[in-house]
C-alpha cells in the first residue's frame, strides 16, 4: 500500500466542550450549544476548499440522555430548529445530510424533519454531512448483529460467509467510507463510542480548543498536518 499524504477524504469530529465554553461566561450551557451548531454551519461550509468530501458529526450520543431534562429538552429543540433552519443552506453549499443513530427514542417531531432533509438533499454530491444522533458505536454494532441475526435465521445468508464485509454491510454507515480523521476538541482523549469499528485505521487529534471556538482555520491547520503524515495501514513504508 502506498503512504498517504493526501488530506482526509473523511473526516469524523467529536465536537466537546460546549458546556464549558458557556460556563466560562457564566451562560447557561444552552447558550454553549447554540455557538456549537453555528460552528458546524462553518466547519461543514469549509469542507470543499479543504478538499473534504465527507464530515461526520457526534450531535447526541447514546449516553447522553443521563443529562437533566432541560439539557436533553434543550438540545432536542436545537436540533429541530438546526435541520429547519438549514435546509436551504444545505441545497446552497450542495450538502448531503444523513443521520446515524436510532431513531426510535427521537420525538416524531424531530425524525419527520430528518427524513425531510434526508429526501430533500439526496441528489447533492459537494459534501456529505452524516450527523449522529442518538448514535453510539457499540450500541450500532449490536443493532447490525441483530438485523444479520434475523437474515441468517430467515435462510437469506450463511453464517459461515459472515466477515468483516458482511457485518459493514448492516451498520448505520453503510454508505460512508471509513473515517481518515478523528479530531476531538476540548481536551479529552477518549473516543466516546464515536464509529468505534468505522475508525480502526483513523488518525487521531485531540485539541484543547473548545468546540465553540473551533473555526475554519483550525480545522484547515489539522487538515493540512493530517496530510504531511503517512498511513501505513499495518503495512510497511514504500
Ligand atoms: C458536547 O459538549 C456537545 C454535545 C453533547 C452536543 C453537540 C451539539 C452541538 C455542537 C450542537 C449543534 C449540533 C447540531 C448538529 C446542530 P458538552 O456539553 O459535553 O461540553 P462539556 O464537556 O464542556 O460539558
Amino acid at each position: 500500500m502506498s503512504d498517504q499524504k493526501t488530506g482526509p477524504n473523511h473526516v469524523a469530529i467529536i465536537m466537546d466542550g460546549n458546556g464549558r465554553w458557556a460556563v466560562q461566561k457564566g451562560r447557561p450551557r444552552l447558550f454553549g450549544h447554540q455557538a456549537g451548531a453555528r460552528r458546524v454551519r462553518e466547519i461543514v461550509e469549509a469542507c470543499p476548499d479543504l478538499g473534504v468530501r465527507y464530515v461526520s458529526i457526534f450531535a447526541f450520543s447514546t449516553e447522553n440522555w443521563k443529562r437533566t431534562q432541560t439539557e436533553v429538552a434543550g438540545l432536542m429543540a436545537l436540533f429541530r430548529r438546526y435541520i429547519a433552519k438549514e435546509m436551504q443552506e444545505f441545497m446552497r453549499q450542495g450538502v448531503r445530510v444523513r443521520f446515524i443513530g436510532d431513531r426510535i427514542k427521537l420525538d416524531r417531531k424531530l425524525r419527520e424533519l430528518m427524513d425531510e432533509v434526508e429526501e430533500l438533499t439526496k441528489a447533492n454530491t459537494l459534501t456529505d454531512l452524516t450527523i449522529a444522533l442518538n448514535y453510539g458505536g457499540r450500541d450500532e454494532v449490536a443493532r447490525a448483529s441483530r438485523r444479520m441475526a434475523r437474515d441468517v435465521a430467515l435462510g437469506k445468508i450463511d453464517p459461515e460467509t459472515v466477515d468483516e464485509t458482511t457485518l459493514a454491510r448492516y451498520l448505520d454507515t453503510c454508505f460512508l467510507p471509513d473515517p481518515d480523521l478523528v479530531i476531538r476538541t476540548s481536551g479529552e482523549a477518549r473516543i466516546s463510542n464515536f464509529l468505534l469499528w468505522q475508525s480502526a485505521y483513523a488518525e487521531y487529534e485531540f485539541i484543547d480548543t473548545l468546540w465553540p471556538d473551533f473555526t475554519p482555520e483550525i480545522f484547515q491547520g489539522l487538515i493540512e498536518q493530517y496530510a504531511g503524515r503517512s498511513r501505513r495501514f499495518g503495512a510497511v513504508s514504500a
